[in-house]
């Protein structure tokens, strides 16, 4: 099966058109079986439109999902206070419309292997340890508010977007055992794994912790805390006998192909308004994975 593997599109309107051109240029390039699409897609409000938009490019085969975090941007705006309720209200019906396969909600079996995901989180578990800022220790408050503890303009977002997201550990911590449901819920030998956050320290994308001055750190230091979700990892080891591949996005930072394990992993690395694709090649016995040249319009 021919995978034609992006993530981190940001459909808004500043860049969509150019983002929507690449998509169409990879599938003609590239005639892949499958579209899978890593999270951050657009914003709940836009859901309708944008899976509209990839269900036009790519017409006949399945288009494979996971939302990512800015996929749940408005859905406290509108009332709801879960993650679960901003998916039902913005994204199950469109979907549906669209028979775009949301692995936030259901897997999608192919004779070959089963793709199993979901959105992620982040649970801290990738913070450097021992921050500190002007003498100020990083605590796991500072991290919970989203803001670092010397004043600064720059914040965690997703706290004033998100539903429910001041419960950084509860949200985590109800993926993982999402995700493990879903592999628990296929009998197949082999499974393809889509995340938006990064589950392994390798598909970061970022310098390794201890290149850091712990008391002089770079203030995006802090916001290692927010790109993954460590625990998610430590399940996903548990079946790493059926695992035939993982992809994910969400640092905007390009990673891999790492071997994870006995399988392969990489983050797609997509930008704003700077997308990468890549095609994933899933026959037996090893997947390959090929990145598409990124394309200048
Ligand atoms: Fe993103
Ligand atoms: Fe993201």
């Amino acid at each position: 099966m021919k995978l034609l593997v992006t993530s981190d599109l940001h459909l808004v309107r500043a860049w969509r058109e150019m983002v929507l051109k690449a998509l169409i240029q990879w599938v003609r390039e590239a005639s892949p079986d499958a579209l899978v699409v890593a999270g951050d897609i657009a914003v709940a409000a836009e859901a309708d439109t944008v899976l509209g938009e990839l269900r036009r490019i790519f017409p006949d085969g399945p288009i494979i999902i996971v939302l990512g975090n800015h996929d749940f941007w408005g859905g406290a705006l509108a009332g709801c206070r879960t993650l679960a309720a901003t998916v039902e209200r913005f994204w199950q019906v469109p979907a549906e419309r669209y028979q775009v396969t949301l692995l936030d909600q259901e897997n999608f079996y192919s004779d070959e292997l089963t793709f199993v995901g979901g959105y992620g989180h982040y649970d801290l578990g990738f913070a450097a340890p021992g921050l500190r800022y002007e003498g100020k220790i990083v605590t796991r408050e500072h991290y919970l508010r989203g803001r670092p503890p010397i004043e600064s303009p720059l914040r965690w977002r997703d706290f004033d977007w998100m539903p429910g997201v001041t419960d950084v550990p509860k949200i985590a911590h109800a993926q993982v055992e999402a995700v493990q449901s879903k592999i628990l819920a296929t009998s197949s030998r082999r499974i393809f794994v889509v995340l938006h956050t990064p589950p392994f320290e390798e598909l970061l994308g970022v310098p390794d912790a201890s290149m850091l001055d712990l008391n002089d750190p770079p203030i995006r230091a802090f916001f290692r805390a927010y790109l993954g979700n460590r625990a998610m990892g430590d399940m996903l080891r548990l079946y790493s006998e059926q695992i035939a591949g993982v992809v994910c996005g969400h640092t905007h930072r390009a990673a891999g192909p790492v071997d994870l394990g006995g399988f392969p992993g990489f983050n797609v690395g997509s930008d704003y308004g700077a997308p990468r694709g890549f095609v994933v090649d899933t026959n037996e016995p090893t997947i390959g994975i090929r990145s598409i040249p990124e394309l200048v319009i």
